[in-house]
């Protein structure tokens, strides 16, 4: 079994369903709210999970009944939330607008993610028993650092997913194995609005890249081979919160249990198509019984 360690956020999502979303100083009235566990680390924990990973996640929750909420539904996923701390005050929660075309917008308010910004022996220990670390920037970046320093260091891959975008440190993309940014992402980072372009321009940075391109699948670049396209299935989005989340979970999984990146690809493409038919982001995650009824090589 693929071993994988995430070490990122997690998040309450307050999210409120509505046809179109506020303009400044607007109020509109929405349809539905919901709290849905999230944060961009416990998706792609759960999500890696569902795929048939043993996934084990670095984090904190905080000592609020969001807290209690967001540990257990890690663990009803089989999530190993041992190393998850719970720290002094509130949990980490996500304000989010989905409007009817499943499009969203968010304010991430860090709570007790703010509080990871160490990694512990044990957690280095942990870190070292991966087949891959998978990170996010919703925690310190100090601590993204540090866990994919000690992830090189014990020669585990590292899968970087660069949101919320921020001028990433040379000292981080050093130990960077593959980066996977959205298109947004990757423009930002480079300037480069087209995302082949943009992918080339990363491969100064890091090994490999994969652009996610949302409903258009996502492109793989690599250093010393043509970028490859591979597309997504066509479905209706019903909520793609958390979708690139699945998609990373999903990768990892595959690419660790040695799968050709086309055939890993298509499968995370599955598996994210699933997840934007569904509300919410870790509720919406399929499990790996459904991407492979879904998987078409
Ligand atoms: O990537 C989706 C996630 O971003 C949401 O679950 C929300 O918590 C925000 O962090
Ligand atoms: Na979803």
């Amino acid at each position: 079994m693929t071993r994988i360690v995430v070490l990122g956020s997690t998040n309450m999502d307050l999210v409120a369903y509505v046809e179109k979303a506020p303009q400044r100083g607007e109020t509109v009235t929405g349809r539905e709210f919901r709290t849905i566990p999230g944060g961009k680390g416990a998706n792609q924990a759960i999500a890696a999970a569902r795929a048939g990973a043993g996934v084990a996640m670095i984090g904190a929750v905080g000592n609020d009944s969001f807290g209690t909420r967001l540990r257990s539904t890690l663990e009803d996923s089989r999530v190993d939330t041992g190393l998850l701390r719970t720290a002094e005050g509130p949990s980490g929660t996500a304000h989010i607008v989905v409007d009817d075309e499943g499009g969203n917008a968010i304010v991430v308010v860090p709570g007790a993610n703010g509080t990871v910004d160490h990694l512990t022996p044990a957690d280095d220990h942990l870190v070292a028993s991966a087949d891959a670390l998978l990170l996010q920037l919703e925690i310190p970046l100090r601590a993204v650092v540090a866990g994919a320093r000690a992830a090189r260091a014990h020669r585990v891959r590292t899968i970087l997913t660069p949101a919320p975008v921020q001028p990433l440190p040379p000292d981080l993309l050093a130990a960077v194995d593959l980066l996977v940014p959205n298109e947004h992402e990757a423009a930002a980072l480079t300037g480069r609005t087209d995302p082949r372009e943009a992918a080339l321009a990363l491969l100064d940075q890091v090994p490999e890249v994969v652009v996610t391109l949302g409903a258009a699948g996502s492109l793989y670049a690599a250093r010393g081979a043509e970028p490859l396209t591979v597309p997504a299935p066509r479905v209706s989005a019903v909520d793609t919160t958390g979708a690139g989340d699945t998609f990373v979970g999903a990768l990892a999984v595959a690419l660790g249990e040695g799968r050709p990146v086309r055939e890993a690809l298509t499968w995370a493409a599955a598996a994210a198509a699933l997840s934007v038919q569904r509300e919410g982001a870790s509720a919406s995650m399929p499990y790996r019984s459904e991407i492979e009824a879904r998987y078409t090589a």
